[in-house]
């Protein structure tokens, strides 16, 4: 795949001069959604699927972009002295957000690049590959112009980019995993402190199986936004009666007896979403720790009750595909995960019934709702790096 994408290359920008390839994955989220920036525990793994970028140096100060996947859009230039997000750009604000961050901490970009992207992440499904295009980029600008910078700064440069050049308010989860994944391990990573652990994902009897529900969400026009300024005002409001930084310094029992203190109901509901979340987390992790995967399982579809219920970031379609998934035997556990307001759900599934759940779940979806799902059994794979 990888010299089908490099005869592309030389096809788009021309012979010549030595390249290199990088890659940037996805992510899925096990447990702990929405907490990322309520001061939370999240507990993602890093997929096999991702974003390629083959580059080459030039010696101007232009930087030109192509995408395999948005061939239509064709090659897009900018120059190095004129990063500004601009409806043109398309989807190399993305990159460009990245450069921008960069240059805002000090680092020199001394020549332009040429650059191709590939993804194999369906975009706005939810598994991150507009984090994964970030991570891709600090991974190339770090690497070509030898900048001191570790993963985790550019996670940190690549989330920088999407809040304030790409205007969605994310918080660090899916940049982190993008940037810091391990192969068969997911990162239970603790997002007020950034401290994190590795965790085996050990499932000798079972398989991840992530459904797409096809429906796109657009993180910046959906309700995301305002789900986190809903929580904003609801750990204001709770700060006036208990001494907290974030509402994942909560337990479940300090927040019951402090609950009334927020005015409004929704609110409520919406930080209680992110207190009961970040703990359904770590007890997930140590049910994981401990070998008791039904235990998950069940963390997982509580988690999605209380996405659906409390936070109100599921739809329809996700609700068929949850519903489904949890009444059929041999599913461990199954929720939405990401964002939300569509995108794909995530689910444990026994080994002999990843079959039947793609053949039935798939045949009652597309009766239900009138379109196709789409079923990706995956494996947690390594962090963004240079490929040989
Ligand atoms: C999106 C954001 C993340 C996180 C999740 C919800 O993926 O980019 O920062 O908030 O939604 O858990």
């Amino acid at each position: 795949m990888v010299e089908k994408l490099i005869k592309t290359f030389y096809e788009t920008f021309g012979d010549g001069g030595d390249i290199r390839t990088y890659f940037a994955p996805g992510r899925v989220n096990l447990i702990g959604e929405h907490t990322d920036y309520n001061g939370g525990h999240v507990f993602p793994c890093a997929l096999t699927l991702g974003t390629y970028g083959i580059v080459r140096d030039r010696e101007d100060r232009t930087l030109r972009f192509y995408s395999v996947n948005i061939d239509s859009v064709g090659v897009v230039e900018t120059s190095l002295d004129d990063i500004v997000p601009t409806k043109e750009a398309a989807w190399t604000n993305y990159p460009k957000g990245v450069v921008w961050a960069f240059k805002k901490r000090g680092f020199k970009l001394t020549h332009g690049l040429d650059i191709l992207i590939y993804g194999d992440i369906p975009n706005g499904s939810g598994l991150s590959s507009s984090a994964s295009l970030e991570v891709l980029t600090g991974v190339i600008l770090k690497d070509t112009f030898g900048f001191d910078v570790s993963m985790v700064d550019i996670a940190l440069i690549g989330q920088d980019a999407e809040n304030n050049f790409n205007g969605c308010n994310c918080g660090i989860m899916d940049q982190f995993a993008s940037a810091m994944g391990k192969k068969d391990n997911a990162i239970f990573l603790d997002t007020n402190t950034l401290q994190f652990t590795y965790a085996p994902v050990k499932l000798p009897d079972a398989k991840i199986v992530i459904t797409n529900s096809k429906v796109k969400h657009s993180l910046v026009n959906s309700a995301y936004n305002d789900r986190r300024n809903e929580c904003e005002t609801a750990l204001k409001e709770l700060q006036t009666a208990v001494d907290i930084q974030t509402l994942g310094d909560l337990t479940e029992e300090q927040f019951e007896e402090h609950k009334s203190v927020i005015e409004d109901e929704i609110r409520r509901k919406r930080a209680k979403h992110a207190v009961y979340e970040n703990q359904r987390a770590i007890h997930a992790v140590e049910a994981l720790k401990a070998n008791d995967i039904a235990l998950f399982g069940k963390l997982m579809n509580a988690s999605h009750e209380s996405l659906r219920y409390d936070y109100e970031v599921s739809c329809e379609e996700i609700d068929v595909l949850v519903d489904l998934a949890q009444a059929m035997p041999g599913v461990i556990g199954s929720r939405i995960t990401g964002g939300g307001f569509g995108g794909c759900t995530v689910s444990i599934v026994e080994n002999e019934t990843v079959d039947t759940f793609v053949k039935e779940i798939g045949k009652a979806y597309l009766e239900k709702v009138g379109h196709e799902a789409e079923f990706y059994v995956v494996d947690i794979g390594d962090g963004a790096g240079k490929l040989d």
